[in-house]
């Protein structure tokens, strides 16, 4: 097959940001546009793959001609459409933001506020972790990708905390990018360093999520074996 081409290659990617229910009108979700996912998607059918998009809360505009699109809300329904295509898939991307955590209680009507002015506390619980879910169950010459949005602080760079998500979630690549300061989310310039799962730089794309979606998808297809 010529470089770069994607022929053939059953592609699955989730885009977006899940939201948990906290009642039938309010969620807790995140700021994720779905962009860089879009973008990996239409990257890959213009290569010639055989891709469906797994779009959480993504604006339908976004989403690209000649792939298949499947719809979900919240982490539940992501992990189970994940876990159900894994096993036909020759490249899984995680590149949904993912909630860390679900409220324990969904309200069946809208919460109202109370007479004497209390404020109930929302108690969370963790939701499983999809991306090392996939990694640990991928099969031989598969190629399973993560994302890694980080940012700096004082416990150390977005390199430091990106090795440290590499190891431990243990996806062949962990594609990672810094957000917060107008950065990383939303139509803007991405720079993206890709790890292995040692935490070892293999690559680095910088440019429009187009760009990165091209540059993320050469580093991919040098993985097949076959
Ligand atoms: O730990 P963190 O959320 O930063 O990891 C980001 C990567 O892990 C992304 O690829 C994201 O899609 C994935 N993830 C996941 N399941 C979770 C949390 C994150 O698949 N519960």
């Amino acid at each position: 097959t010529p470089s770069g081409s994607l022929t053939g290659r059953r592609v699955v990617i989730s885009a977006g940001g899940t939201r948990e229910p906290l009642d039938p009108v309010r969620f807790i979700g995140n700021r994720s546009s779905g962009r860089q996912g879009a973008a990996l998607a239409a990257v890959a059918a213009a290569r010639g793959a055989d891709v469906e998009l797994v779009a959480a809360n993504v604006d339908a505009a976004l989403l690209p001609d000649g792939v298949r699109v499947t719809a979900v809300e919240t982490t539940a329904e992501l992990y189970d459409v994940m876990t159900d295509r894994a096993s036909a898939a020759d490249v899984l991307v995680m590149a949904a933001a993912v909630a860390d955590f679900r409220p324990v209680q969904v309200a069946g009507s809208k919460t109202k506020k109370t007479a004497d002015g209390s404020v109930a506390p929302i108690e969370l619980t963790e939701n499983p972790d999809i991306l090392a879910t996939l990694a640990t169950g991928r099969r031989p010459g598969q190629v399973v990708v993560g994302f890694g949005a980080e940012t700096g602080d004082a416990g150390g760079s977005v390199l430091d905390h990106g090795r440290a998500k590499a190891r431990r979630k243990g996806a062949d690549l962990l594609a990672v990018n810094q957000v917060g300061n107008g950065q990383g989310f939303g139509d803007v310039p991405n720079h993206v360093v890709v790890l292995d799962a040692s935490g070892a730089e293999v690559g680095c794309v910088e440019g429009s999520k187009d760009e990165v979606a091209a540059g993320l998808w050469d580093v991919i297809a040098s993985l097949f074996t076959d």
